[in-house]
Parts: C-alpha cells; sequence; structure tokens
C-alpha cells in the first residue's frame, strides 16, 4: 500500500488536513445533495420496529458512539446500550430480537469488537458494521456495512476516521429518526443541510485556528496532566481530546462530563492542571461556564474551546480561548472535533514524540 504525506510532516497532520475533503466524500454516500435528504442504506436494520440499538467499539471508535447514543437518542428516540468491546463481549448482556446491534471499528479487526460482534449474533441480532476497512472480518460478518469511506489511516492515533465515523452516525440517526416517525421530512432537510456545508466550515477552521493552537501547544507541553470537560455530545469529545493527548504527547489526560466535576476532580484543581473545557453555545452552555466558574474560583488555568456566541457570553479569564463558528448543534462533534486534534498534534511535535508511532501503541489490535 502505497500513501504518502505529500507536504505533510506526519501521516497524522494529512490526515487532519485532509477531513474536509474525505467528509465531504463520506458524505456524499449517504446523502442525497440534490434533494437534500438521507439516501436510504440500512435495509438489514429496521429502525422503526427497533426497542433499542447496542453499540460497542473500542478507543476512538467508542467514543464516536457514545457520541452517536446521544444522536440516536434525540432524534430517533431509540434508547442506546453502549459499552466498550472488552467489557461488552463478557458482561452477559440480556439482548433480544427486537435490538439491533452496531459496531464501530476503523481497521474492522479489533480483537474485543469483533468478539461482541460474534457474541450478538450468536443472540439472533441483526448486525450493522460501521468500518474504514471493507475487506475486514468485522465488515464480512455483519449484516449491513456502513462505509465510513475515510481512505487508509496511517497515524495511529485516529482523526479522519473519527470524524467520518460521526458523519456516518449522524446520517444512520436522522435516518432512523425518519422511520420512527420523529423527524418530520422539514427537520431532515434541515439537518441534512447542515451536513452539507460542514466540509466547507471544517476547512474554514482548520486554517482559522491553527496559528493559535501551534502557540498554545508550547504553553501545554510544560503540564503533567490535563482535565478536559464537557457535557452532551461535548463529553465523549472531552474523553477523545484526553485520549488524543495522551497517546501521542504522553501527557497525562482525563476527560469528564463537567457535570461530575465536583464529585472528584475538583480536588486535584490548581495552577498545576490545565482544565481544557469544550462549549459551544448548545443548551447546556450555561451549565458548563458554572463548572468553568468552579475552576477559576480555585486558580485553575483553563482553555475554553467555545463559539462565537459562547466567546461573546462568558466574561471569565482564560489561558486560551479558542473560537470557533457558530455552528448548529448536529455538526459541532466533528466541528470541535478539529481543535482537539491540532492540540494533541501540535503539543507531541512540539515535545518530540514519535507522532504517527507513538510507543506501546498499535495501530489494529486484534489480541486481546
Ligand atoms: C485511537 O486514536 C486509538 N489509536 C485507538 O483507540 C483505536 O481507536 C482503537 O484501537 C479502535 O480501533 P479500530 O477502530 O480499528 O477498531
Amino acid at each position: 500500500l502505497m500513501v504518502d504525506k505529500g507536504n505533510h510532516r506526519h501521516f497524522m497532520e494529512k490526515e487532519i488536513y485532509e477531513q474536509p475533503e474525505i467528509i465531504s466524500h463520506a458524505l456524499s454516500h449517504y446523502v442525497d445533495f440534490a434533494s437534500g435528504s438521507i439516501k436510504q442504506k440500512a435495509e438489514a436494520i429496521d429502525f422503526a420496529k427497533l426497542r433499542s440499538l447496542a453499540i460497542s467499539a473500542c478507543g476512538t471508535a467508542y467514543l464516536s458512539g457514545l457520541v452517536g447514543k446521544y444522536w440516536f437518542e434525540r432524534y430517533a428516540r431509540l434508547p442506546v446500550e453502549i459499552d466498550v468491546a472488552s467489557e461488552f463481549r463478557y458482561r452477559d448482556i440480556p439482548l433480544s430480537k427486537d435490538q439491533a446491534a452496531l459496531f464501530i471499528s476503523q481497521s474492522g479487526e479489533t480483537a474485543d469488537t469483533l468478539a461482541s460482534l460474534r457474541y450478538c449474533k450468536e443472540e439472533g441480532l441483526p448486525i450493522g458494521a460501521v468500518v474504514n476497512v471493507k475487506e475486514s472480518t468485522i465488515a464480512r460478518e455483519a449484516d449491513a456495512i456502513f462505509p465510513i469511506l475515510a481512505g487508509p489511516e496511517i497515524g495511529v492515533a485516529s482523526t479522519k476516521a473519527f470524524t467520518c465515523q460521526l458523519a456516518v452516525l449522524a446520517a444512520l440517526s436522522i435516518q432512523a429518526g425518519r422511520a420512527r416517525g420523529i423527524l418530520t421530512e422539514a427537520q431532515e432537510k434541515e439537518l441534512v443541510r447542515h451536513l452539507i456545508e460542514m466540509p466547507r466550515i471544517m476547512s474554514k477552521v482548520l486554517n482559522l485556528i491553527q496559528p493559535q493552537i501551534e502557540q498554545l501547544s508550547r504553553d501545554l507541553s510544560r503540564f503533567k496532566d490535563v482535565l478536559y470537560l464537557g457535557r452532551g455530545t461535548s463529553y465523549p469529545l472531552a474523553m477523545e481530546g484526553a485520549l488524543k493527548l495522551k497517546e501521542i504527547s504522553y501527557i497525562h489526560a482525563e476527560g469528564y462530563a463537567a457535570g461530575e466535576l465536583k464529585h472528584g476532580p475538583i480536588a486535584l484543581i490548581d495552577e498545576h492542571m490545565p482544565v481544557i473545557v469544550i462549549a459551544p453555545h448548545d443548551r447546556f452552555f450555561e451549565k458548563t461556564v458554572s463548572n468553568m466558574q468552579e475552576v477559576a474560583a480555585r486558580g485553575g488555568k483553563i482553555i475554553f474551546i467555545t463559539d462565537e456566541k459562547g466567546a461573546a457570553a462568558s466574561k471569565l479569564a482564560t489561558m486560551a480561548t479558542i473560537v470557533l463558528p457558530n455552528v448548529d448543534e448536529v455538526i459541532a462533534p466533528m466541528i470541535f472535533a478539529l481543535p482537539i486534534q491540532l492540540l494533541a498534534y501540535h503539543t507531541a511535535v512540539f515535545m518530540g514524540t514519535d507522532v504517527d508511532q507513538p510507543r506501546n501503541l498499535a495501530k489494529s489490535v486484534t489480541v486481546e
């Protein structure tokens, strides 16, 4: 397989920057640009009749599934049971035939994810696979394949596969919402319109924030611990931001639901642990800002990742505020993924780690 870095220093950087183009290509598989509606793709899974959906995956793929849970529950009123595959496969989960199962895997070869798939198959559930590698074992054993069409991802730290998984899950949840009579045609068109606009916004954002993030990563590289906070779909993103930072910069980072702050992690707050807050101006904004105030009151340094409305609404002093354009909540996770990817990338570059091949990690985990 021949893939080169082009003008980029690392595959990870290349993969971050190709997201707008690749996501637009992936979307064209799921979205009819002319009519502004979702193409029907999930014949093997009858969303209308489902009692609930089980989702399982590992690492970053699990975190995209967690964002998917919020969408399936909000847009399709479809309850989602989700767990990391290493737990899912052994938990003796009671399953029934009015459920379907969805497995998310870039490589399509992850051992625990495959074992979870086989468990659900034995229980007689229809199986969907959100995969990048269409010839993979997980793809072959599924009843329905939802390709993410991201192209080869070489960097061990997943970037474009994450946002493409999100785009596919967004489209599937809208499709489920229509099938279940929750979304009207007008609402579907409105959501699809946002998805179609997304690639253009992504390129704008990448150009806009790059210099600031590169600068900020120098400051971040001085710290040993980082806390990431978010609410709603920004909560899985906080965990993804922490995972990226750990994987390639080796800075210890944790992602927490902002509301959990006062249940433990607040004890860690001091000037040595910056808190990165992901907070678009959505229905959770005020709550997250009050968590930020709790951090500030204890001398914590804040890196605030927000949008224009959010920046205008908060008066708190921060170590840095990264301002993204205001976007609809259905595309916010893909847009807010960009600063967290770039922050991890530039911090790792600054620290001189092996960005594409971080220590102790494998691109595809085919053993338990
Ligand atoms: C992501 O940056 C990681 N390297 C890792 O968590 C990865 O997402 C996980 O191992 C799952 O891999 P898969 O998508 O190929 O199943």
